[in-house]
């Protein structure tokens, strides 16, 4: 059967209490709503229906280019209405899988053995969890052949009920025209006077069909957000959870607990990673490569024997093998280092090349240069590469060596084995293989004196 998803995600949130919608509130820098978008996209979805209402606009904007249908929840009159508003999109041959915009954690696989539940639409799938402490979610009550019968929200529930530990998650999965017919059954005499999605449980037992109780992996996969401190708590499960995958790949974390993996992040065997160390977005790592402490690494390849010293910030760069980067280096966007190269301690780079073998170790800045195989560059060289209205390059040549101090005013040459003296202003091409310097000459005055403080008043 085609598979429909339909995630809720009108709620305000109020508990947030935050300016932005709840489903846009982040969890590993992404919005809870796209971690739901994503796994349902896992699941080979034929379509994706979003029901919003609250920040509407703010939450479409957000995921603007996510190939969904938007259903708009006017007003919140429960979780059963809410599913009726993405009904008119789904056709009746097609299973349902309802999800929550803000349940983010539920892996794929999980949500697959709900589908296999509701086997083409002859069941009710309904997945559920054996809680702790059950308080405030919707029981299940089964009958003495243990069969599900219906579900009882907490607020209707009577004190018997109320030590049931067997919950509902909320997720669901029935067949389209099923569903169809149940919902139009619903109504609200209720003690939150709500359409609930819940009593479709009673009418599939009431028209024989069979519920079938799913038991989600952990509490930890079917947590849901309401406030801040489940916000923290939902990011330490995924942080846990990525921590563990890298780990069994045979990754070191000296300290799980301390590493994030924000996005996709590829591994080399035996990498070492230190503790706060933060990947985003897409981030590959060779073989043997050591990241030093409080590191950032954003879309960014770091090849083999690399080590990251402590405190680097490396965005959109790729590192060659054999590196050496930091303490204190920060890449903004653009570079591209070759094998062996060092960039050392306060040096900028951006948007620049360096060849093989390339040094750079303190006080630098290269931005939008070119730097050749085996180039030196003195400590406090800066490449001059904006004129207050356009940015130009740099060129320097293989083996060049660039004195510390230097000014290098681009658009400027340094030739192949040039040596660029100490201090020097350089605005125009330095050639091959010959001293350049431009400095002027040192003098020594006699006589000359410090000034002295005038006496006051
Ligand atoms: C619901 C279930 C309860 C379950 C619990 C698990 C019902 C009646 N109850 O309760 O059995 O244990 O989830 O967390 O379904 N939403 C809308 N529109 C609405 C109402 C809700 O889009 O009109 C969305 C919310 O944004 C949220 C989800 O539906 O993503 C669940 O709503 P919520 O109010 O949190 O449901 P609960 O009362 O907690
Ligand atoms: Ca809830």
């Amino acid at each position: 059967m085609p598979l429909s998803v339909v995630i809720l995600a009108a709620g305000q949130g109020k508990r947030m209490k935050s300016d932005l919608p709840k489903v846009l509130q982040p969890v590993a820098g992404r919005p809870l709503l796209k971690h739901v978008i994503d796994t349902a996209r896992e699941l080979a979805a034929s379509d994706i229906h979003v029901v919003y209402g609250h920040g509407g606009e703010q939450v479409r904007a957000a995921l603007a280019s996510e190939n969904v249908t938007w259903a708009l929840q006017a007003e919140q009159h429960g979780t059963g209405h809410a599913v009726q508003q993405a009904m008119p999109g789904v056709p009746d041959d097609h299973l349902v899988l309802v999800l929550y915009g803000d349940v983010p954690l539920t892996p794929a696989s999980t949500l697959q053995r709900l589908i296999d539940a509701a086997a083409a639409g002859e069941a009710l799938g309904i997945l559920s969890v054996r809680m702790k402490d059950p308080t405030g979610y919707g029981r299940i009550i089964r009958d003495r052949a243990g069969t599900v019968a219906r579900i009882v929200e907490h607020n209707d529930a009577n004190q018997k009920e109320r030590v049931i530990d067997e919950v509902n998650t909320g997720l669901m999965a029935a067949s389209a025209k099923r569903l169809r017919e149940w919902l139009a059954q619903l109504r609200n005499d209720n003690a939150q006077g709500e359409y609930y999605l819940t009593d479709v449980v009673v009418l599939a037992a009431r028209a024989g069909l069979k519920v079938n109780a799913i038991p989600a992996d952990s509490e930890d996969e079917v947590l849901g957000v309401n406030d801040k401190v489940q916000l923290a708590e939902v990011e330490a499960v995924y942080r846990k959870r990525r921590a563990t995958q890298l780990m069994l790949q045979g990754v070191t974390l000296v300290d799980p607990a301390r590493f994030d993996a924000r996005g996709p992040l590829t591994v080399g065997r035996d990498v070492h990673v230190d503790v706060n160390v933060v990947f985003e977005g897409v981030v590959k790592l060779g073989h043997r490569v050591r990241i030093g402490p409080n590191v950032v690494i954003r879309d960014s390849e770091i090849g083999d024997d690399t080590v990251v010293f402590p405190n680097c910030v490396i965005d959109r760069a790729s590192i060659g093998p054999n590196c050496n980067i930091g303490p204190f280096a920060r890449f903004r966007p653009s570079s591209s280092l070759a094998a062996g190269v060092h960039v050392g301690n306060f040096v900028e780079v951006k948007n620049s090349i360096l060849g093989a073998g390339a040094k750079a170790n303190h006080l630098t800045y290269l931005g939008d240069a070119t730097v050749g195989e085996k180039v030196n560059v003195g400590a406090g060289t800066v490449t001059c590469n904006y004129d207050g209205a356009n940015k130009w390059r740099t060129e320097i040549g293989a083996g060049a060596f660039i004195g510390s101090g230097a000014m290098l005013v681009a658009p400027v040459k340094i030739g192949a084995g040039a040596t660029i003296g100490a201090g020097s202003t350089i605005t125009k091409d330095a050639p091959e293989d010959k001293l350049t310097l431009e400095r002027s000459k040192q003098l020594t005055l006699d006589g000359w004196q410090r000034p002295v403080k005038q006496p006051k008043g």
